[in-house]
């Protein structure tokens, strides 16, 4: 009943499909939790599903079996066989009830999924295949069944006792313990169950739907959290209130519940009308967090409530139909944060994750189409391309059909296949018959992976008065996918006379400066009419997944990014600039910036009309995860120095001009609000460059901000800016006086943890050590595990990949010890070490000779097992 690792590490492939041969009417659950063994009850209701003599086979994993009851009749050994994760059985009638009680053992449940313990309370996770640790089940999600579900428990102890729906009954039986009874009307697959029990504050509300129906709201938190919890609760009823405006979706019970929870493998939970949360995603106050906190929280507050349509009453007919429900989701929850706050900078942040994680994760081992097509491990496919990639897809959909006519789709999609289990066949098919719209071609974005590269050239004829834009596409091959084909991909342009001014081009009749180039063949040449020569910007708003291959001049950059009406292009254009001279000076370590650079840095400092927050953006050297992607294979020491030199020569450049800017911006008092989040954003990222310089002087400044801050952004901006000087104490005291204000509040901890794990210092591996040994770390909590070992190896780039090889042996050793303890967050941790195809050699033979050791672990877990297998050279 340990976590033991079950060796089927076979894979299951998209084309074997085949409908469920039993469907289920009614699930009841009896949980009897006692300090021990939960034992518990299931009684199911199954019937044939068409005619046929096949078994029915149950899932079940990590429990044991007490006893089987068919129609109230006990079965004995014979009547079925029990393997090690499948329990099967031959029914002789057509509709029949099974009766089946087992025990589990949360307390002991390090893995999180199932039924475990989080500090006290008892809390499930059933996605993607948990449910089958709580009892014996067909665990997929195409057996839907309306659930009831009984609790019973100590009330001294546990006084909540919540599940899914409608509370209908609670009572003291004989023993004295207390049943609560839920029920949920809406037909769900199993993994959308929860329960939880424990004790809570709880922060309640209410709201009442555009249909009249008042919904009680309910917040449940840890003992003392409660100030930590309006945030989480008024993003809750905007999002309810933006589903109705936006999408036409209203809620659809009478209750709706979030619970937040210390120990948590992702960010939340969708389950129907009870919610899971990681308490990193719901708490927050202006003293404990960061502007970005506010805003991850509100946007992901909204995405587990937009589940309720899309995921839940719509649900995925197996699991390879992901994206059905996580790529539209993302989508609608950034379109929510969108529409609440500043559409570029959530642009930029949307595009930096899919250059910085998502191309890399299509140009790694683990590279998968947005619907897979074989999986080892359902976990491992929780991935930024199901879910990011996943959303870039409905996105262009959105972007070819237009708001009107995908709003259309959208409710046919709902109207067609409330309380179905479908594909993203059935998506895009209402898409397109709504729309009238063909999306045959489309749809390859579905089962083609790999990033496409766009490759454009122009030619302005100025006696025949036309501009051609020649474009050719390809799809580099991938690991899982050799052959490519050419896909639909909408190419946003913009065209500007070179004084800056919007210039209108015409092609197929239609004539503006803002254009959509319907890309659909390898090869196509676009002609359009023009007065005179163009400036052009390309796939403006990251109008599609791929990469841009386009060489722009230094000063056409410099025009358009000047000319540019879409702030993000902006952001996008500037970013281009930074790169190719990144590039030249990776090459060349003697090569020197060009002025233009900090000249129009300058410009977009002193113009006013621009969206601060955007600005700060503007102002960030390219990571060096981005510039990764610009490389076959990146020169590591050579790519930090040219960052480093970029950062220095804008700082020493700047100087005046970014302090001005930081004392403009720079504000006592906390306010919470879009233009306050601006200003702290600008004056940080200020602070940020300027720290660079390291001299006395910023030095005071860092330590004054630090001083003086009443919120974590500007607390937490201080201390990140103190860690790049040189002089260490000054950081060291910083660190000290965190570390005594809030030790014991492992949440704010994280920052401090981070904060040390990013910090480019020779002695990071003694330091992680001793920070292991702090009284707020806790190996079974993945948040502290993402917070320390984490952040080093994402985020610490000169220290994880320290010639010696140093940093990646820290890093299998931690995969060694989390295997047996979770080996979900072990699995995601393994990622910057299987994406080593870009680096040289001499890290690529490090990296492989510690994948090699992990692989031959006795225990290997099947998630470890499947991405360590592929990620291995095969000669
Ligand atoms: N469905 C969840 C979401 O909103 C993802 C999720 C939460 C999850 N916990 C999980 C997935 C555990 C796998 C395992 O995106
Ligand atoms: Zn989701």
């Amino acid at each position: 009943m340990s976590n033991t690792i079950i060796n089927s590490t076979k894979a299951q492939y998209l084309k074997d499909y085949q409908v469920p041969p039993f469907l289920v009417r009614n699930t009841e659950l009896t949980f009897e939790l006692n300090s021990g063994f939960t034992q518990v009850t299931a009684v199911v209701q199954y019937y044939k599903n068409g005619e046929h003599n096949l078994p029915l086979v149950l899932n079940g994993e990590h429990q044991k079996l007490i006893s089987i009851q068919l129609n109230q009749q006990l079965l004995n050994e014979n009547d079925y066989e029990l393997e090690e994760d499948t329990l099967t059985f031959t029914p002789q009638v057509d509709e029949f009830e099974l009766t089946i009680i087992s025990q589990i053992d949360p307390a002991n449940n390090t893995s999180l999924e199932g039924l475990y313990l989080s500090e006290g309370a008892y809390c499930t996770q059933c996605e993607a295949q948990g449910f089958r640790r709580i009892t014996y089940f067909q665990d997929r999600p195409d057996v839907l069944s309306t659930f009831t579900t009984h609790i019973i428990a100590d009330v001294k102890q546990y006084p909540y006792l919540l599940s899914n729906g409608n509370k209908i009954s609670e009572h003291t039986l004989d023993n004295g313990l207390t049943q609560v009874t839920w029920q949920d009307p809406y037909k769900k697959p199993c993994y959308l169950f929860a329960l939880v029990a424990g004790d809570f504050d709880l922060l309640t509300d209410s709201y009442t739907t555009n249909t009249g129906r008042k919904v009680a709201l309910e917040l449940f938190v840890d003992k003392g959290n409660l100030h930590r919890a309006e945030h989480a609760m008024a993003s809750l009823k905007r999002a309810m209130a933006w589903d109705e405006e936006r999408f036409s979706l209203a809620y659809d019970l009478d209750i709706y519940m979030i619970v937040a929870v210390d120990f948590f493998n992702m960010g939340a939970m969708e389950n129907k009308g009870l919610n899971v949360f990681n308490s990193k995603c719901v708490l927050a106050d202006s003293q404990s967090a960061t502007d970005a906190d506010y805003l991850s929280i509100e946007s992901i507050v909204g995405h587990e409530y937009f589940h309720n349509w899309t995921g839940n009453r719509v649900t995925c007919r197996d699991w390879f139909q992901l994206s059905l429900k996580e790529g539209l989701t993302v989508f609608r929850d950034q379109e929510f944060s969108m529409d609440l706050g500043s559409r570029a900078v959530n642009r930029i942040q949307q595009a930096k994750i899919m250059r910085e994680h998502q191309f890399a994760e299509d140009a790694g081992p683990m590279s998968h189409p947005i619907r897979p097509e074989s999986v080892i491990e359902m976990n491992n496919f929780y991935t930024v391309t199901v879910y990011d990639k996943g959303a870039e897809v409905i996105r262009m959909l959105h972007s070819i059909l237009g708001e009107e006519k995908f709003q259309q789709g959208m409710q046919l999609y709902i109207e067609r296949h409330d309380g179905q289990a479908v594909t993203c066949d059935d998506f895009v098919s209402a898409m397109q018959d709504a729309s009238g719209i063909d999306l045959s071609q489309f749809k390859l974005w579905y089962s083609q992976s790999g990033t496409p590269i766009v490759n454009i050239e122009t030619h302005y004829n100025e006696a025949q008065s036309i501009y051609q834009i020649k474009i050719t596409q390809g799809t580099p091959a991938t690991a899982d996918q050799p052959e490519k084909q050419a896909l639909h991909i909408p190419i946003n342009v913009a065209f500007y006379s070179e004084d800056g001014e919007p210039l209108a081009l015409t092609l197929d009749g239609h004539t503006s400066n803002e254009q959509v180039i319907n890309l659909t063949q390898t090869n196509q040449t676009f002609t359009f009419d023009c007065s005179k020569q163009p400036i052009v910007s390309f796939l403006r708003d990251f109008s599609a997944p791929v990469k841009l291959d386009y060489q722009y001049a230094d000063d056409t950059l410099a025009q358009l990014i000047l000319a540019e009406t879409s702030a993000y292009t902006k952001w996008e254009l500037m970013q281009t600039l930074y790169i190719q001279h990144l590039k030249l000076n990776v090459e060349n370590a003697e090569y020197v910036y060009p002025t233009l650079i900090t000249e129009l840095l300058a410009e977009l400092l002193s113009d006013t009309r621009l969206d601060k927050a955007m600005l700060a953006e503007v102002l960030k050297v390219p990571s060096f995860a981005s510039l990764l992607e610009h490389f076959e294979q990146a020169d590591v020491d050579a790519i930090l120095r040219a960052q480093n030199a970029l950062a220095l020569h804008i700082a020493e450049n700047l100087k005046t001009e970014l302090t001005q800017v930081y004392q403009n911006n720079y504000r006592q008092t906390y306010q919470y609000n879009g233009e306050a989040i601006a200003e702290r954003a600008l004056a940080n990222a200020c602070l940020s460059i300027l720290a660079e310089l390291a001299t006395d002087q910023i030095q005071a400044l860092i330590v004054e901000q630090y001083q003086q801050s009443d919120n974590m952004t500007n607390t937490l901006a201080s201390m990140s800016a103190a860690a790049k000087l040189k002089a260490q104490s000054s950081f060291s005291q910083i660190m000290e006086d965190f570390n005594q204000k809030w030790q014991g509040d492992a949440l704010v901890m994280d920052k401090w943890f981070a904060t040390f794990a990013k910090q480019d210092n020779d002695d990071i591996l003694t330091r992680l050590d001793q920070l292991q040994q702090h009284p707020d770390f806790n190996w079974n909590n993945p948040n502290r595990v993402r917070a320390l070992v984490g952040q080093f190896a994402m985020f610490n780039y000169p220290q994880f990949h320290h010639k010696s090889g140093r940093g990646y042996q820290y890093l299998a050793k931690v995969i060694k010890r989390l295997n047996s303890i979770n080996p979900q967050v072990a699995a995601r941790m393994i990622t910057p070490l299987i994406q080593y195809k870009k680096l040289d050699q001499h890290r690529q033979n490090l990296i492989i000779s510690e994948l090699k050791k992990l692989a031959e672990l006795p225990t290997l877990s099947k998630d470890l097992f499947e991405k360590i297998s592929k990620s291995l050279p095969t000669s």
